[in-house]
């Protein structure tokens, strides 16, 4: 790996710890303004200190995230459908150049990828794609394994497909979701995995629990969004995740905090 795309991963990837909590708040670009995400900047704001890096679109980045931030960015560059497009979200481009990525200083960009969708191969092509841009400018290539309505499967036996393509087109990191066994999908995964954190849960302990077994079955951290933001107690929760990803806290401890700091 280039000296600058490894130092650019080692500033998301904390190298004390080996893992990282990167905030996710670039639903935007296909959602709209989500519940507590209508003004970002406001949701941001708070939640920074304690993001190892965040992941956004280029707009929300601009106008919404002040400049004299440390904090790394990952910039989504894919895109192109909506949520009224229906189910087929797959339809995906890549929607910013690295040209701007450069711009923007940014530590990492982030693409979905549709594995078994009906726009599978443009997907697996714009992360090649991206790989290339990112291997000449030493930038590094998160690929989303994105699961749209229409592939109801978050198996590990899918998961791991699609982790695997990832890393074997090429991108440094791959975000996917949690499922059962999930071991096996890091197992056959040759680069660091994160997972995203999914639909606001019921209860802050089962949120702790997915990432403490996560953590244990081998993803290197969370790139979460809603059950941090959408909480009631955003700080009190990314405080407590960032209990479990860099300091071993079980989930009860997590929530043991959680309970203070929301206090
Ligand atoms: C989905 O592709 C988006 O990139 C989100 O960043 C992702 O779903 C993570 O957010 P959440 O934890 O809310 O699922």
């Amino acid at each position: 790996m280039d000296w600058g795309l490894s130092n650019r991963l080692n500033r998301i990837i904390r190298p004390d710890t080996g893992h990282v909590v990167m905030l996710a708040v670039d639903h935007g670009y296909f959602l709209g303004p989500v519940t507590k995400l209508e003004q970002p900047g406001e949701t941001v704001d708070p939640l920074l200190p304690y993001a190892d890096a965040l992941m956004l679109a280029r707009g929300v980045l601009r106008n919404c995230v002040p400049a004299e931030t440390d904090t790394p960015m990952v910039l989504r560059v894919s895109g192109g459908r909506s949520i009224l497009a229906g189910e087929d979200l797959s339809d995906e481009g890549l929607a910013t150049s690295m040209d701007d990525a450069v711009r923007l200083n940014v530590s990492a960009v982030a693409l979905s990828i549709f594995v078994g969708s009906r726009h599978e191969r443009q997907t697996i092509l714009n992360l090649a794609k991206l790989v290339d841009q990112g291997e000449r400018m030493g930038i590094p290539v998160l690929a989303v394994t994105a699961v749209g309505k229409e592939l109801e499967k978050r198996d590990a036996r899918y998961l791991a497909l699609a982790c695997r393509m990832a890393a074997e087109f090429g991108a440094h990191f791959v975000k996917t979701y949690f499922c059962d066994d999930f071991h096996q999908v890091a197992e056959s995964c040759p680069v660091p995995l994160v997972i995203a954190g999914g639909p606001s849960m019921d209860t802050e302990l089962e949120v702790f629990k997915m990432a403490r077994s996560a953590i244990d079955q081998g993803a290197v951290g969370v790139d979460m969004g809603r059950n941090i933001w959408q909480n009631e107690n955003p700080v009190a929760m990314i405080r407590a995740i960032r209990g479990i990803v860099h300091d071993e806290l079980s989930p009860e401890d997590a929530h043991e905090l959680f309970t203070d700091l929301s206090a």
